[in-house]
């Protein structure tokens, strides 16, 4: 996290020159925002030997400072929102792009106790320096506290703090437009998905968000790596999208599909590769195979192709596991939600017929997970989840406010 505390090991005069002389190197290769923020945090409590580092980005669209926790009470993950018209030193010094040095921070009017408060962490020194592109415009802030010899900072920590900002300041742009593009991306496959899904699905949000956390702890569960786990978790949501081209009359029918419906249905998994044939990212790839073969069967009786075993990809024979399941459990306009253990049963029996044993046994494995995901009230799990970081972040903004 971009918030570090440590017990720093001392390091000679070398050592630093060292340090500085890799910083660039070290972190122009990391394109990751919160691993970025945090190797620079971790690289200035070294440098600067001081007992604690706090990265904050500006968010413009909110008009806030953000920073998050990086350890203890339970706070991991929590980010801190400061106002940016706020009247303390990390506000005031995004504002005016000016250094701020305060000997004893408590007895400063600028100082705030409420991030203090929030970290129990009692700041003696501290300094911060505004964090600027190449056009000076300010991204950010970056602020140290505490020196490990108990002396106040002075102008030569000011100079290399507000030299690794300087030198920090395009990874960190980087490293924020690639996250900007990434967040967009998942939002427009998550609308996306959510649209062809939408005329069918009483709860769209939590069938989608059901599919892509079974299918991304199935991934994890069959030993893929985290990386190919999150474009099956992001392209999982577009499994169906080919049920966009499916009138109405079939897909609402309150009731069996005949031979003939039932064969027009089907064909949503061929309008599904069409739509995303050719795709150019990874995840629109994983979500082609997905959409495609999503009703295939392990042992070559589905659709549309009847491929068999091996032959079909894997993200699919992942993705038809989660849906088949999630299925089973909603109610639908054709039939009633199934118990969690009846679906997990029914899942068992399939292996090795619809589902690859494998997989099955992957399965098997996260079963406890999956039933506590389905045992809390499946539309407002995650919501709840969102909401309470949300208060508690807006708690430790309004401390401050007081
Ligand atoms: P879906 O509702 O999302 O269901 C996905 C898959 O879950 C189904 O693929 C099937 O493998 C499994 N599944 C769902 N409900 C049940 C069930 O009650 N029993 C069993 N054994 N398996 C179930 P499938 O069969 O290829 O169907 C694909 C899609 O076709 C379904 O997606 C649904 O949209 C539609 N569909 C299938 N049967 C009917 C039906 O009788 N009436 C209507 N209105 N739609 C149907
Ligand atoms: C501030 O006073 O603006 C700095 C926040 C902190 O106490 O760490
Ligand atoms: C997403 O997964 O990209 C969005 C999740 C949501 O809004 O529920
Ligand atoms: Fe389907």
């Amino acid at each position: 996290m971009n918030d570090f505390q440590t017990e720093t090991p001392k390091l000679s005069a070398d050592e630093k020159l060292n340090l500085l002389v890799k910083f660039g190197a070290r972190i122009s290769s990391e394109l990751r925002l919160d691993k970025l923020l945090d190797i620079i945090a971790q690289q200035i409590t070294l440098m600067l030997d001081v007992v604690r580092c706090t990265i904050y980005l500006k968010d413009s669209d909110r008009k806030e400072l953000w920073s998050k926790i990086a350890q203890g009470h339970g706070l991991e993950h929590t980010e801190i929102r400061l106002p940016l018209d706020g009247n303390d030193v990390v506000p005031i010094v995004a504002r005016t792009g000016q250094t701020i040095n305060l000997p004893n921070a408590y007895e400063d009017e600028r100082f705030s106790m409420a991030v203090d408060m929030v970290t129990d962490f009692r700041t003696q020194t501290m300094l911060a320096v505004p964090l600027k592109n190449n056009s000076g415009k300010v991204l950010g802030v970056f602020q140290v506290a505490n020196k490990s010899d108990g002396t106040p900072f002075d102008k030569k920590d000011e100079g290399i703090l507000l030299l690794l900002a300087t030198l920090a300041a395009s990874s960190i742009e980087i490293a924020k437009l690639y996250q900007d593009v990434h967040i967009a991306q998942l939002e427009t496959i998550y609308r996306l998905a959510v649209t062809a899904e939408y005329r069918d699905q009483q709860d769209t949000r939590a069938h989608l968000k059901n599919i892509s956390i079974i299918s991304y702890l199935l991934a994890l569960a069959l030993g893929l790596s985290k990386k190919q786990a999150e474009l099956i978790k992001n392209a999982s949501p577009l499994h169906d999208i080919g049920k966009v081209a499916l009138a109405d009359n079939i897909l609402l029918k309150p009731g069996r599909l005949t031979p003939e419906e039932f064969e027009i249905m089907k064909s949503h998994t061929i309008y599904g590769g069409r739509i995303l044939e050719g795709a150019h990212s990874k995840v629109l790839q994983v979500a082609h195979k997905m959409s495609l073969y999503h009703h295939e069967k392990w042992n070559g009786t589905g659709y549309p192709k009847g491929l068999k075993a091996e032959e079909i990809p894997l993200e699919a024979r992942i993705v038809t596991v989660a849906d088949v399941f999630d299925a089973l459990c909603v109610a639908r306009v054709y039939k009633k939600a199934w118990k969690t253990d009846d679906a997990y049963l029914y899942i068992l029996g399939e292996s090795g017929k619809a589902f690859d044993p494998r997989i099955v046994a992957a399965f098997n494995r996260i079963y406890s997970s999956v039933r506590k995901l389905y045992a809390k009230n499946q539309a407002s799990q995650a919501d709840a989840l969102s909401e309470e970081a949300a208060v508690q972040a807006s708690r430790i903004s309004s401390l401050r406010d007081e």
